[in-house]
């Protein structure tokens, strides 16, 4: 078998990524993947479809909502789910096939097929084993459910299956109000059904700001979804088409049960490790069923990294690719480095969520002398023009320094303003750095720049 400088296990952002930049530098590598297509996750069934149906959706929305206020009149569009999932389905297939094509384009072998590592410097897979001097395991993660509730993916599905549905279905319940459990009961309370979220905390998106989380809930209630706050779903049992959710309300024990055509199960993802052999090898793993691996991605066995969903940190397919580059460069003899305190992130419904650094709350728990700059996309031309201004940006900066700490935004375009801020971190500039830059106007990234200004002498337009 053809011997490697590194065979990386998986083929998700955080693999696929790893594989061209080690390729990029030099090295002969080659990535394991066993499902049909490149992309893990993300591309596959992840990020990738589930933005096609918030796209899809959305345009719906819009033409119901906002076209016969804009003077476009006549019938709203009804929904082809077919359609909806055939167009999802080609965006899948575009997207995997330009991996396969950056794969060729860089000389990175595909072996297909379900990696095991039955020693270190060795990859199997199926009958045959590879030589590598480097192994990087990038095998993602997979849904976790939690204790009874099984998952069928036809009743009672993960984000994998309501990415599948036959149709829309009537009532949807949707256990857990992060991000998985927001975007898609977004997508299909647009596309007709009755959502019910059932959290288990007292605010939706655990670890977000927590005024962005108030906000971001009154605007979804705004748009019909329910909610059910400190509740804990106990178990959900399955009829023939139906199932029922019963869950435990937090403040007095008492138990209720909801009816659903399609429970949604969106209670966090869990690293996928299987098959692999960590076990045997004596790779060491944290507590939550993470590979330990210290500040170089290495694992305690000598030759073995691990990057992504698998090891600690956010499960975001931007911080695998960010951890894939770095380990590929330390592996090639360079410094690769990921500054874990810039790392965005965004929440694809409608109006969009984003946010980077620290939150209010942090800064309160740690003791820090902080100020606000908030501006309201009301006060956004563009926004307002678009039906776009509800929502804010908020940035939070050092009080004797001015330095930006962190910023959350709710507000249209939210995914994309955030970054501005992001560059802004890593030169680790000042809210006044932000304000006297110029930005175009009428554009959404106005609203960054006043609540910069707000840090200092004042916004303009509020
Ligand atoms: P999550 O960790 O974001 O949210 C899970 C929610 O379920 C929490 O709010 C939790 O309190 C709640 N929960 C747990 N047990 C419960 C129970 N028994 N009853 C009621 N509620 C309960 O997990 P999610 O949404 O499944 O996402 C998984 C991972 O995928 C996350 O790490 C997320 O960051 C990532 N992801 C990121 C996306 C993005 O960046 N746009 C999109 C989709 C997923």
């Amino acid at each position: 078998m053809a011997n490697y400088d590194v065979i990386i296990i998986g083929a998700g952002p955080g693999g696929y990524v790893a594989a061209i930049r080690c390729a990029q530098l030099g090295l002969k590598v080659a990535c394991v993947e066993g499902r049909d297509t490149l992309g893990g996750t993300c591309l596959n069934v992840g990020c990738i479809p589930s933005k096609a149906m918030l796209h899809a959706s959305h345009m719906l929305h819009e033409a119901e909502h906002n076209f016969a206020k804009m003077g476009l009149k006549g019938k709203s569009p009804s929904v082809d789910f077919k359609q909806m999932l055939a167009y999802k389905d080609e965006t899948v297939t575009g997207n995997t096939k330009g991996i396969e094509f950056l794969f060729k384009k860089n000389k990175v072998d595909w072996i297909k097929g379900w990696a095991s590592i039955p020693a270190a410097g060795k990859v199997k897979v199926g009958d045959e084993t590879h030589e590598a001097k480097n192994i990087i395991i990038a095998s993602g993660s997979e849904p976790s459910s939690i204790p009874g509730v099984e998952i069928d993916e036809k009743t009672v599905v993960s984000s994998t299956g309501a990415l599948e549905l036959p149709k829309v279905p009537k009532k949807m319940v949707v256990i857990g109000a992060g991000v998985i459990g927001l975007e898609l009961g977004s997508v299909y309370k647009r596309l007709g059904s009755e959502v019910q979220v059932i959290e288990f905390m007292d605010k939706v998106t655990p670890g977000m700001d927590g005024e962005v989380q108030k906000q971001f809930q009154k605007m979804l209630t705004k748009q019909g979804l329910e909610f059910i706050m400190g509740a804990a779903v106990q178990s959900v049992e399955t009829g023939k088409t139906k199932a029922k959710v019963t869950y435990k309300l937090r403040k007095d024990d008492s138990e209720a049960t909801v009816d659903a055509d399609v429970v949604l199960v969106a209670t966090g993802r869990r690293p996928y490790v299987d098959g692999l052999g960590l076990e045997a090898l004596g790779v060491e793993m944290t507590e939550r069923g993470q590979i330990k691996t210290d500040a170089h991605w290495a694992t305690n066995v000598k030759g073995i990294y691990a990057i992504g969903d698998v090891i600690t940190g956010p499960m975001l397919a931007h911080k695998a690719e960010d951890e894939g580059m770095a380990c590929a460069e330390v592996i090639a003899g360079k410094h690769g480095h990921v500054n874990y305190g810039v790392i965005p992130g965004v929440i694809y419904t409608h109006p969009e969520v984003a946010s980077v650094g620290a939150t209010e709350e942090q800064l309160k728990d740690e003791g820090r002398a902080y100020k606000v700059g908030k501006f309201p996309f009301m006060g956004n031309a563009r926004a307002k023009a678009v039906f776009a201004g509800d929502g804010f940006v908020k940035l939070l900066a050092d009080k004797d320094t001015d330095r930006v700490l962190g910023c959350h935004i709710i507000g249209p375009g939210a995914g994309d303003l955030i970054h501005e801020i992001c560059v802004a971190m890593e030169f680790g500039a000042s809210a006044q750095d932000v304000a006297l830059t110029c930005h175009a106007h009428p554009t959404f990234s106005e609203a960054v720049r006043e609540a910069a200004l707000a840090c200092g002498d004042g916004a303009i337009h509020v």
